[in-house]
C-alpha cells in the first residue's frame, strides 16, 4: 500500500486519432476521505476496455471524460472505509473507481458499485463476471437470440468479449466461426476455446474465408470490431440473420466520424435486423447470467483466459495494446494485493 499518497493518471489532452499516451499525466494526491453515503476503496484490479479511447475524446452512452479528471475505468478495490450501510470494512467491489490507487465514492456511477460475492477471484469479476463476459452473455442470448443449428461469426474473437461470446454460442448448440489476428489466436480458438473455426483477418481474405466456413449464409454475427469485416459479414447474412452490434474497435481511433457498413442493404434482402446494446442495461439481471455461467465453467463448457500485468507507471501503453491485438483474453492491471 502506497503510505499517504493516491498515485493518478489524469486525462490531459485528447488524442487526435491514435493514441501516444502523452495524453496522460501522473499525479500523486493525498488519500481522499468519504463523505456521508460515499466508501473509500482501494483498487486491486483496474480493467482495459476499447471503450476508455471512446471515452477519451467522445460523448456515447456516457459523457466524455473531463480534462483534468482522473481517468475513468473500471476496478476491483477493497472497501477501506465505509459510510454506506450496506457495504463494511473488506468488502471486495466492483465500480468505476478510475486511474488511481483510491477512490471515494458513492457508486452513483453508470456503473454502479456492487459488492462481490466472497471466494470470486476479483480479477474474475472484471473478465468473465464483468463487463465482458456479460455483454457476451446478453449480446448472444437477448440479442443474437441465437438458436441451436444456426451459424454464428464472431469478430474480435480471441479478445475478453468475443472469446467469451463465441463460446456461449456454442453452448447454445450453434456452429461458432471467429475472426481474429494472426495465427496463434486463432488456434487458440479452435484448440481450447471450442469454436469450429477461426478465420485470420491479418492474413486471409475474410469475405472469401467466411463463404467458405458459412455455406448457408450467417444467421447471427457479433460485432466487435466494425469496419471491413461488419461489411463482409452484412454481404452473407442468411434470411432473418441478426447482426449484434457489441462495439466497433477498427473504427474508435478515427478523427471524424465512425464508418458505416456500405452492405446495410442486405438487411432488407435478408429480413434481417441489426441491434446495438449497451450491457448496463441488463444490471438488474447480472446474478441470472452470473450463475449460469458460473456452471458453464464448472462443467469446463467455458474457459477464460486473462492477460494480467503489473506496474501503475503503464497505463498508459497498455491501453494501447488493446489497439494493436497485444492481449488475448481480458487484459487486467494488478494495482495491490487484497
Ligand atoms: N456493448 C457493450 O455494452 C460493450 C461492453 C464491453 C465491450 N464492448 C465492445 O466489445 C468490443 C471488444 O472489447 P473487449 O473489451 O473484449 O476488448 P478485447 O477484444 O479484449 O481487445 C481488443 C481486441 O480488438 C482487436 N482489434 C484491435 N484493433 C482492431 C482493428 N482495427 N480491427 C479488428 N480488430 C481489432 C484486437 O484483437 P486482434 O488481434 O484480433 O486484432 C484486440 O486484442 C469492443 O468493441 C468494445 O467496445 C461493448
Amino acid at each position: 500500500m502506497t503510505e499517504g499518497k493516491n498515485r493518478q493518471w489524469i486525462l490531459n489532452a485528447r488524442p487526435a486519432s491514435k493514441m501516444t499516451g502523452e495524453e496522460f499525466r501522473w499525479n500523486e494526491a493525498s488519500i481522499p476521505k468519504p463523505s456521508d453515503g460515499q466508501v473509500l476503496v482501494r483498487n486491486l484490479w483496474l480493467s482495459f476496455d476499447p471503450a476508455q479511447r471512446v471515452w477519451m475524446s467522445r460523448d456515447s452512452y456516457m459523457p466524455k471524460v473531463p480534462l483534468g479528471d482522473v481517468m475513468r475505468s473500471l476496478a476491483v478495490g477493497q472497501v477501506l472505509e465505509s459510510r454506506r450501510p450496506d457495504l463494511k470494512l473488506g468488502d471486495i467491489v466492483r465500480g468505476s473507481f478510475g486511474w488511481q490507487d483510491y477512490a471515494a465514492t458513492d457508486g452513483k456511477s453508470f456503473f454502479g458499485i456492487h459488492k462481490l460475492p466472497p471466494g470470486l477471484p476479483p480479477n474474475l469479476a472484471l473478465s468473465l463476471f464483468g463487463l465482458n463476459g456479460l455483454t457476451a452473455y446478453f449480446g448472444i442470448t437477448e440479442i443474437g437470440q441465437v438458436k441451436a443449428g444456426e451459424t454464428v461469426v464472431v469478430s474480435g474473437a480471441a479478445g475478453a468479449t468475443g472469446s467469451i461470446a463465441g463460446q456461449i454460442a456454442k453452448i447454445k448448440g450453434s456452429r461458432v466461426i471467429g475472426t481474429a489476428g494472426g495465427k496463434e489466436k486463432c488456434d487458440w480458438l479452435v484448440k481450447e476455446a471450442h469454436f469450429d473455426a477461426a478465420i485470420d483477418y491479418k492474413n486471409e481474405k475474410v469475405g472469401e474465408a467466411l463463404t467458405r466456413h458459412c455455406p448457408k449464409g450467417i444467421d447471427v454475427y457479433f460485432d466487435n470490431v466494425g469496419g471491413d469485416i461488419l461489411d463482409a459479414a452484412l454481404a452473407r447474412l442468411a434470411r432473418g440473420a441478426r447482426v449484434v452490434i457489441c462495439g466497433a474497435i477498427s473504427q474508435y481511433n478515427n478523427e471524424g466520424p465512425f464508418r458505416g457498413p456500405s452492405n446495410y442493404m442486405s438487411l432488407l434482402v435478408n429480413r434481417a435486423r441489426m441491434e446495438g446494446f449497451v450491457v448496463i442495461d441488463y444490471m438488474s439481471r447480472y446474478p441470472e447470467a452470473m450463475a449460469e455461467m458460473a456452471g458453464w465453467i464448472a462443467d469446463g463448457r467455458l474457459i477464460t483466459r486473462e492477460d494480467a500485468i503489473e506496474g501503475f507507471e503503464r497505463f498508459p501503453e497498455a491501453l494501447q495494446a488493446l489497439f494493436k491485438g497485444e492481449n488475448v483474453g481480458k487484459l487486467v492491471l494488478k494495482v495491490a494485493d487484497e
